[in-house]
């Protein structure tokens, strides 16, 4: 039996005690943990360490790094095509990877979009394209290179298991230990995975706001220059974009509406925000990619990207015009009284909508795809009394209580609209 370098115990108290990891100490507790030689509890506990007592620059370079270590690099160098990914923090209503891969991809760039299923609140893009009948997300290396190589040019995909396993290991287990906040684990297992999957450019769209990790922007600000450091540092061209996440984006919370209203807005409508967000997004790609000049909003007016999408949809199995599954039970909530909507929070709205069934509980449930939210009025629409204000959707109407619960206290109408700024706030470079 080899020796083991170093002992867990140790790196856990230097850090409980607010000292610096070592490098190398670093590395083996990440590799250990991979191996099974640290135990959960171990983990759990620097976890909670590392979430108290915070990381320096360059350890939080040390633990990506040591992540990557753990698995596969993927590399799209042979491809003879600039690569840009997105990665979104996660909100509320947050389906722009949808109108944004084909969009990109319209202007000869490959998008390599490794995406995620929802835990919690949060949906997930992989969620959403399941409920497109016969689309696939599991490819395997080469199905993804092939496809980005074609004239398709967009993947959206699952994630390989060979791909940072220490982040799957120990995101699972932050998961249940109160230890997700943190900005050094978040900021490394988004970029071990990000930098692994060999990506020539990378946009981040860091969301603040009641429906994001970070509530408040200047933690957002924080998280999101973290991940542009690492992700320059590991020679990823990378910039981020500060975005709103207070009110749900867009009018559908769910899987197939959302897939719905990214077809509107890749038929040149949908609504603004979703536009706004895509065509700023698919900008900051492009830019990357050294297209500064590209007309991304004529794409989306005059076809292209809606040609590009139904090229991704059906290069993955799926029939881009096949009917999307719709709910057997509605229920319909309508203004109280005549006034202007004033408030309407995002993160209350996911919950409700993630108990419709849109969302899991355990990462082993299947979600219900026609679940869901409609919105039929933002804040700072004017309403008048009986109105509809948003339909709940659901297989079973015994879904509607605990959903209703959620939303108690969530929305307001008022007198005024609420003072709003733009979506996009701030633009975070290296
Ligand atoms: N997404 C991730 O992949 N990791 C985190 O820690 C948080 C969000």
């Amino acid at each position: 039996m080899s020796v083991e370098p170093f002992d867990a115990v140790d790196v856990i108290r230097a850090k409980r005690d607010g000292g610096a990891v070592s490098e190398p100490a670093l590395r083996w507790m990440v590799d250990a943990y991979t191996r099974g030689y640290v135990s959960d509890a171990q983990m759990a506990s620097f976890a909670m360490a590392v979430f108290q007592r915070g990381m320096e620059r360059d350890e939080i370079r040390v633990l990506t790094d040591a992540m990557i270590a753990t698995g596969e690099r993927m590399s799209f160098a042979s491809l003879g095509k600039k690569t840009v990914d997105k990665h979104s923090t996660g909100g509320v209503g947050d389906k722009i990877t949808l109108p944004l891969a084909p969009l990109v991809a319209v202007f000869g760039v490959a998008v390599p979009q490794l995406s995620g299923r929802g835990l919690g609140h949060t949906g997930g893009t992989l969620d959403k394209l399941e409920s497109i009948p016969g689309w696939r997300a599991s490819l395997t290396n080469d199905e993804m290179f092939a496809q980005m190589q074609s004239d398709v040019g967009a993947v959206i995909c699952a994630a390989g298991s060979g791909l940072a396993p220490a982040d799957k290991k120990l995101y699972a287990l932050r998961d249940v230990t109160g230890t997700v906040e943190a900005i050094p684990l978040i900021a490394s297992s988004i970029m071990s995975k990000k930098i692994a999957e060999g990506t020539d450019a990378l946009v981040l769209d860091v969301k603040f706001g009641s429906g994001a990790f970070m509530q408040d922007i200047d933690r957002a600000r924080e998280l999101a220059r973290t991940m542009v450091a690492l992700g320059t540092d590991s020679g990823v061209a990378t910039t981020a974009l500060l975005t709103d996440m207070n009110v749900p984006l867009g009018l559908a919370i769910g899987n197939a509406n959302e897939v719905r209203e990214s077809v509107e807005v890749l038929a040149g409508g949908g609504p603004a925000d979703v536009r706004e967000l895509t065509i700023a997004l698919a900008r900051e790609m492009l830019t990357l990619a050294g297209q500064p000049d590209a007309d991304v909003e004529a794409a989306l007016d005059d076809g292209r990207a809606m040609d590009s999408w139904k090229a991704m949809i059906r290069a993955q199995g799926g029939d881009p015009d096949a009917e999307l599954p719709t709910a057997r039970e509605t229920h319909v909530v309508t203004a109280p009284a005549d006034g202007v909507v004033s408030r309407m929070d995002a993160l209350p709205f996911g919950i409700a909508a993630w108990r419709l069934g849109a969302g899991r509980a355990r990462a082993e449930d299947s979600v219900i795809f026609e679940a869901g939210i409609d919105l039929h009025a933002k804040p700072g629409d004017r309403v008048t009394q009986g109105q509809p204000l948003f339909t709940l959707s659901a297989a079973d109407e015994a879904r509607f209580p605990r959903a209703l619960e959620a939303l108690e206290g969530s929305w307001e109408i008022g007198d005024s609209a609420p003072e709003s700024g733009p979506i996009v706030r701030e633009r975070i470079t290296a």
